[in-house]
């Protein structure tokens, strides 16, 4: 009976300590940005837990790090009933109706004081509730008509950065936290990207795409959509104490495993809070996440007591909005662009608008799916949405505005470009102009990304200068590139003999290449630089690549039966052999890659971390050197580290690896141990 109960308890304690070893590193990853271990280490804890509680489903517990995912979609969201209402804001749109605000705030105060204030980022995404019951998040809400709202705990519980347990101790036996949840830029750009690509719905905003994710019955959806939240304030609280400063309440958060913007400051008085609004007004296209304005909130909760609410908004917080991120105009015409693949995107010409400060002349319609989802028709008036690092696009038409000689956008049945017909398979979202290399667009494209600093890294070979090459016609292919003269390139518009002469050298110098690099350059369909490194450590030599047969290609790792064809196909063109002879005999070359699937690779299983520069070359470049020996490349040192490579200026990760006692290599050294794997010469 003892020995049954003390295994019991050994099982409990091995899965109480994997849970807080998983909750830290989600904490680290999620939360402060700074992952302690690399993801592979991560999944296997999470595997481990995963399978003691699949043995011992009576030992899970909702906290735990696995159980972010809901087994079952729901039918519906229940209503839930806020105890206390969530308000919202009154705004101010410049200085004056700030300096009004703050006037109010001290008459009605009857003071002279400063008042001081806490200055927040108004991010634009969806306002939810938290409620913690002795620290465990046991619901999560919408905001909804700001009473009522929707139950989302199902959803909110897949977001890595909300805490399914609160950390530390001192909570309130009851607390509701509140924030917004959002999706950052990058990955809704992602995301979108994706979903253009597969003919699916893109999202207009990041707003919506956070809204649309959010209300999924289905929380396996929702756990693929990158969603994240910073916390702003709390509701109600019971069981604890809570600071009295708005700014510490934060603070406290924080501490407990809350997500709080990086950016929230002190102001004193109006004038600094107007400050504050221009600081990050100048860097709102920086940010990597939408904002709509910010809040100002008197930072002492007495003095917020005492000034209180005016219907559905407190009188001590104000939102000062930013200049609109979406505006109307006019739908002139339609153009397609054709990309390297050959992808006709179609492209609005605009009448030219202000969007949030920026001229706007141009958007992109993703794809023709989409075009029609819309039912846009050219001379439309439309909605523009711009933001960030978002790409203008068109968000939609408004019907009621249409002119009588709206025009519908039709697919040209040629490539504008070179004439050759437009083919669209039925399995892809996006139609292809056929032309290949002979297609102008295509051969521009193809050049650039060839010349790229992942490919062959030609120095000085901007978009520009390539454009100019082949519309004067002084190259054709990319293997032309390397028949180019000083006399030639110094003839351009704009270039002296001197950046004639830099070219040619640079031109020269990418010749030492790499395989990987190499393959990567020829543009090959679904064929990134992780795949032609895959290509090349495969093959190890160009002439193994280009007579594989699909089938062999198909044992690579990462080579799907769709990337297989591509390859395959590719090799199959003679034009694109001719190109791939004509770049060897102009003298491209790259070192022998040593291949013996047996052999052992001598960094096989170790764990290496780049920090600091390196003189000699980039980090991409050290990185796949590494990769290439069988090293794992980390992006943080951990005991599990096995080496870190320390070029100048190393910081705290070179500090770190020190104190655990892990090998440092300088670039001294690294670059002898690349001599002596024969990268190098
Ligand atoms: S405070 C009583 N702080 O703006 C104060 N709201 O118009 C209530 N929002 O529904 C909100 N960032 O969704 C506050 N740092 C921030 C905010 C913020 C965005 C949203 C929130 C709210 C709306 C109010």
């Amino acid at each position: 009976m003892s020995e049954t109960l003390s295994k019991d308890s050994k099982l409990q304690q091995e899965i109480d300590q994997l849970r807080e070893i998983l909750r830290d590193h989600n904490y680290r990853y999620y939360v402060l940005d700074d992952p302690q271990v690399p993801d592979a280490e991560y999944d296997r804890l999470f595997r481990q837990l995963k399978k003691i509680e699949e043995e011992n489903p009576d030992l899970i517990t909702p906290d735990s790090p696995t159980q972010r995912v809901g087994a079952q979609a729901l039918d519906e969201f229940h209503q839930v009933t806020h105890r206390v209402p969530m308000l919202s804001l009154d705004n101010v749109f410049n200085e004056e109706e700030l300096q009004a605000f703050d006037k109010r705030l001290k008459d009605r105060l009857d003071s002279e004081d400063t008042v001081e204030y806490v200055c927040e980022p108004k991010l634009d995404g969806l306002a939810v509730s938290l409620i913690y019951e002795n620290g465990l998040l046991v619901q999560a809400a919408t905001r909804g008509d700001g009473q009522t709202g929707e139950d989302i705990t199902q959803n909110i519980r897949t977001i890595g950065s909300i805490p399914l347990k609160l950390i530390g101790s001192g909570y309130p036996s009851q607390l509701e936290v509140r924030g917004e949840v959002f999706m950052p830029l990058p990955g809704f750009n992602r995301m979108n990207q994706k979903a253009a690509e597969n003919g699916d719905k893109v999202f207009a905003n990041p707003r919506n795409a956070a809204a649309g994710s959010l209300r999924q019955l289905d929380s396996k959806i929702t756990a693929t959509r990158p969603l994240d939240m910073y916390c702003y304030s709390i509701g109600f609280v019971e069981g604890g104490e809570m600071p009295q400063r708005h700014f510490d309440i934060l603070q406290q958060l924080k501490e407990w495993g809350f997500k709080i913007n990086p950016e929230i400051r002190l102001a004193q008085g109006a004038e600094q809070c107007q400050q504050y609004h221009d600081d990050i007004l100048a860097k709102r296209d920086k940010l990597p996440y939408e904002i709509d304005g910010i809040v100002y909130k008197v930072n002492d909760i007495g003095l917020q007591q005492r000034l209180g609410f005016v219907s559905r908004a407190p009188r001590w917080a104000t939102a000062h909005k930013f200049p609109a991120q979406e505006e109307l105009t006019t739908l002139l015409d339609v153009e397609f662009q054709v990309g390297r693949t050959g992808a006709l995107t179609p492209v609005a010409r605009l009448e030219p608008v202000s969007v949030g400060g920026v001229t706007v002349s141009n958007a992109t319609l993703h794809n023709m799916d989409e075009v029609e989802r819309m039912g846009l028709c050219i001379g439309d008036t439309v909605v523009i949405y711009r933001a960030g690092d978002v790409i203008p696009k068109v968000v939609r038409p408004i019907p009621e505005k249409r002119p009588a000689d709206a025009e519908p956008i039709v697919m040209p049945t040629h490539c504008p470009v070179c004439d050759s017909a437009i083919e669209k398979h039925a399995d892809e979202a996006v139609a292809r102009c056929s032309g290949g290399l002979y297609c102008q667009a295509q051969v521009k494209e193809a050049i650039k990304h060839f010349a790229s600093r992942r490919a062959m890294d030609v120095d000085g070979l901007g978009d520009k200068l390539v454009e100019q090459f082949v519309d004067e016609g002084l190259i054709k292919h990319v293997a032309d590139l390397f028949h180019l003269t000083v006399e030639q390139v110094a003839g351009l518009e704009r270039m002296g003999e001197k950046s004639a002469k830099n070219l040619i050298d640079a031109l020269e110098a990418s010749k030492a290449t790499t395989l990987q690099r190499f393959i990567y350059g020829l543009g090959i369909r679904e064929v990134g630089e992780a795949t032609a490194l895959n290509l090349a450590n495969f093959y190890g030599s160009l002439e193994n690549v280009q007579q594989a047969s699909q089938e062999s290609l198909l044992s690579v790792p990462d080579v799907g039966p769709v990337v297989a064809e591509h390859i395959h196909r590719f090799f199959q063109q003679s034009h694109n052999l001719e190109v791939i002879h004509d770049l060897q005999n102009s003298g491209v070359h790259w070192p022998e890659v040593e291949v013996d699937h047996e052999a052992e690779k001598p960094l096989e299983g170790l764990t290496y971390v780049l920090t600091g520069t390196l003189s000699q070359m980039g980090r991409d470049q050290a990185k796949q050197y590494l990769q290439q020996l069988g090293a794992k490349v980390s992006g943080s040192v951990s005991k599990k580290t096995h080496c870190v490579v320390a070029g100048e200026n190393a910081g705290s990760k070179l500090t770190k690896a020190e104190s655990l006692g892990i090998d440092i290599l300088d670039e001294e050294g690294f670059i002898s141990f690349l001599r002596e794997q024969q990268l190098l010469d």
